[in-house]
This record gives C-alpha cells, sequence and structure tokens, in this order.
C-alpha cells in the first residue's frame, strides 16, 4: 500500500472497476466519470484538467438578450436555417473588427456549436469534387473532429506539427495535398491541445498551398482572440486574430461561442463562408443537392439537413453579444484572460517540480499562456503519467487520442481549476516530484 495524496486503496479499485484497459486511451468523458468516482468514496477534491469547459459564468449581454427574446415569443417560431440577419450582420463586422477580414452577412451562418459547423463543412467540402474525399488534419487536434468522421464513414490523413514548424509545415502539407484527395485541412488556432498558435508564416505556406491545390481551409478559431501575447480586443485595430483568411479566400472560419464568450449551454457557434467559396461552383455537388453553388448546398443542403437551423433564442444572445463586443463595449478577451493568468501561475508550478511543457515554442516564441498547455515527466509515458497522477489527485488526459505523436505527453485544462486550489496542486506536485525522483 502506498502512501499517496488519494487513498491508493480507492484509486487503485476504482480504476480496476472501470475496465479502461488503458488510461491513456479513455475518453475525457470516461477520465471525468472515474474521477468522479473516486471523489465522491474518498470525499476528496481533485485538480481536475481533463475537460474543456468555460469555468466562468456566461456572458450577461447574451443571457439577457436570450431572455428578452423568449419573452417576446421567438420559441414558437423556426428560425431561418441561415441564420437571424441581426446576427448575420453583427458576425461579419466581428470579422471585420477582429481578423480584419471581409465577409458578407451571407456567408455568416449560425451552427449548434462549432461542431456543428465542422460536420456539416466535413460533409460539404467531401462532396464539392470525386476525387477529393478526405480531409487532412494538422494535429495534435480535437479528438471529436475524427469521431465526427468515423460516424460519417469518411477519411482523414494526420500528422501531428511538432516536428514540422515553420518552412518544414512547407514540404509536409505539400506531400499530402500533391496526391489529389484531400478536400480540406482544419487546424484549430489557438491549439486544442498544444495551445501552439500558428504564425503568420505558416499560415500563409497553408493558405498558398490551400490555393494550389484547390483544397478548403478549415480554420477552427474555438479560442478567439485567445492569443493573450497580444491583446486582440481593440475593435478596428490592430493587432487582429491571425488567420489564414489573410492569405487567401477559400476558407471556413468556425467561430465558437463555448469559450470566448462562456456560452457553451446554449449551443452555438457560427460557420463563415469566405465570399468566394460561397460562390463556388462545384458540378459534383449536384450529386448530392439540387444545386451546384458550394453556399447554397451547405446551408440549404447540409445544414437544413442536420438541425433546420439554430435555437431561435440562442441566435438573439450571440448577435448582442457581437453587437456589444463590436460597438466597444464588452471586452470579452479581459474576461477570458483569466484563463492564461491561469495558466501561467500552473506552468511554473508543474516545471518547478520536474516536469517539463512538451508543446512549448511557436518557432522560435515561447508558446502563449492559455486555456490548455501539455505536460510530461521524464521516464513516463504519457498513459503512465496519467494513470500515476490520479493517485496524487490530479485528473488531465492523454496526448494519445489527439493525434499526438508525443506519447510521453498529458493535456491540462487550466479552466475548472481554482485558484484557491493552488496550494493544493503544488503540494501534490511537490510529493509526486519526491516520490519520483529524477537523476
Ligand atoms: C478546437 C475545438 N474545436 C471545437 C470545439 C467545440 O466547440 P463548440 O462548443 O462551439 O461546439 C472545441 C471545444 O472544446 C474545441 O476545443
Amino acid at each position: 500500500m502506498k502512501d499517496t495524496p488519494i487513498s491508493f486503496e480507492v484509486v487503485s479499485k476504482k480504476i480496476k472497476e472501470s475496465n479502461l484497459e488503458k488510461l491513456g486511451n479513455a475518453s475525457i468523458r470516461e477520465i471525468k466519470k472515474l474521477v468522479d468516482q473516486i471523489e465522491k468514496e474518498t470525499g476528496e477534491k481533485f485538480v481536475r484538467m481533463e475537460m474543456g469547459v468555460p469555468g466562468l459564468p456566461a456572458a450577461d449581454v447574451g443571457v439577457q438578450a436570450e431572455i428578452d427574446a423568449l419573452k417576446k415569443g421567438v420559441a414558437n417560431t423556426y428560425p431561418d436555417i441561415q441564420g437571424i440577419p441581426q446576427l448575420k450582420k453583427e458576425a461579419s463586422r466581428f470579422l471585420k473588427l477582429f481578423l480584419n477580414i471581409d465577409v458578407n452577412p451571407e456567408g455568416c451562418i449560425p451552427t449548434v456549436g462549432s461542431m456543428q459547423g465542422s460536420f456539416a463543412a466535413f460533409i460539404t467540402t467531401s462532396r464539392m469534387y470525386k476525387e477529393k474525399d478526405r480531409i487532412l488534419f494538422l494535429d495534435p487536434g480535437f479528438p471529436v473532429h475524427k469521431q465526427q468522421l468515423k460516424v460519417l464513414g469518411q477519411k482523414w490523413e494526420t500528422f501531428d506539427v511538432y516536428e514540422f514548424r515553420g518552412e518544414k509545415l512547407k514540404a509536409k502539407i505539400e506531400s499530402y495535398l500533391s496526391k489529389g484527395n484531400i478536400a480540406a485541412i482544419l487546424y484549430s488556432n489557438p491549439n486544442n491541445p498544444s495551445w501552439i498558435c500558428f504564425t503568420d508564416k505558416e499560415l500563409k505556406i497553408i493558405a498558398e498551398l490551400a490555393d494550389k491545390y484547390n483544397v478548403v481551409v478549415l480554420e477552427d478559431l474555438a479560442y478567439v482572440a485567445m492569443d493573450f501575447r497580444k491583446d486582440l480586443y481593440h475593435p478596428g485595430v490592430k493587432p487582429y486574430q491571425a488567420t489564414a483568411a489573410h492569405f487567401t479566400d477559400n476558407y471556413i472560419i468556425f467561430i465558437s461561442c463555448s469559450k470566448a464568450f462562456s456560452y457553451a449551454g446554449q449551443r452555438i457557434g457560427l460557420m463563415i463562408l469566405s465570399d468566394k467559396l460561397y460562390e463556388k461552383k462545384c458540378p459534383d455537388l449536384k450529386g448530392f443537392y439540387s444545386t451546384d453553388l458550394f453556399g447554397r448546398a451547405m446551408i440549404l443542403g447540409t445544414v437544413y439537413a442536420l438541425s433546420a437551423g439554430v435555437t431561435h433564442s440562442a441566435q438573439y444572445a450571440v448577435a448582442a453579444i457581437l453587437k456589444a463586443a463590436n460597438d466597444g463595449e464588452f471586452n470579452f478577451v479581459d474576461v477570458v484572460k483569466e484563463y492564461g493568468e491561469k495558466a501561467k501561475i500552473m506552468k511554473k508550478l508543474f516545471t518547478g517540480n520536474g516536469f517539463y511543457i512538451v508543446y512549448d515554442k511557436d518557432e522560435n516564441d515561447p508558446i502563449a499562456d492559455g486555456f490548455y498547455f501539455t505536460f510530461a515527466y521524464p521516464g513516463f509515458s504519457g498513459d503512465q503519467l496519467l494513470g500515476e497522477m490520479i493517485y496524487y489527485g490530479i485528473s488531465a488526459i492523454s496526448l494519445a487520442i489527439t493525434g499526438s505523436e508525443r506519447l510521453e505527453g498529458i493535456r491540462a485544462c487550466v479552466s475548472l481549476v481554482r485558484r484557491e486550489q493552488f496550494p493544493d496542486l503544488e503540494n501534490r506536485l511537490k510529493k509526486f516530484h519526491l516520490d519520483h525522483p529524477v537523476d
């Protein structure tokens, strides 16, 4: 029986009962369930870093607008599939003011979370050209995207960008695109799980190759404006959110309202189709839709078939949130900056106790502090480390499920960890370090 911060006996029993063959392959929800059970039996609180859920209250301006809309009676009416006009208008303004890109409101479409946006994009982009039937992931990435393709029976290619930053990215991506079967490239920026952010040089490489090989860029801005190294809340003034859309007009951008506006519960996001892509004609689409126009196929074909639009009241909420942000009245970046500040402290606690950050650079710059970070400990695989840390009251997920090749790594999400827990975290990390001395 070992002396660990959380009862060795209970943790061992619960891991056994969970029937998980390898903790490293466990999904986020499976880890959550296991830790819930251990907490219940021991009465001890874990430092919970497994789930990427917002830890802040929902944007108030949104909640109020949604209540007002419900009281006005929008709940009994189907919303337009393409979104309510004021949301489309504010989304287009947001793109101009915070990304410095011009997009017609027509191409700004609400989706049921950005998850639905990616699902719709996978379906529609893979039908543009018969020969282009798969997605290329610039990994590590959000595991549910692969789950979406599994459900759809669609194919994908992937590589871990760790060894291919900067100029090296070009030859690597080209080795996939030159085969002629890639419909679209997906990456998140800032990245879940590693919080790397592609540099302008890298975004330009992605954009230029997408143009060269007629591939759609799927840019997942689930954490829009959350690269806290720069203050990105200056409507209409530099610096802007980095985006491949500065270098190509062949893109779909996904903006999630879950993290930037803490609006995860209402399941609403935005799918942005560039003007050029919206108008693009692809005869092969006719095999699946009544039109060969990409924008129409996407909205009146795919999005219609998936959910016939997005909850009416939630659209009013996001229209109000975006309007307030656009008008300079709601500094949402200031609110979520708390994640970056916590990450900075937590990373120090880890690195001060023998751990190291796995994805630690954007080309030559140190990585930003944000919603996630990745860590490892000498001599442990990610799977072993995850299992061992549970005895120390710390839960996270293995990078193995994210398409990362850094199998020693673990992803930590800072959102649910409260500042009052930092002393506990520090003590547990110290004990871990003591129990596992590094040469
Ligand atoms: C990279 C990434 N994309 C998409 C999503 C899903 O966002 P939404 O809640 O808007 O569906 C998440 C959520 O964690 C994410 O991390």
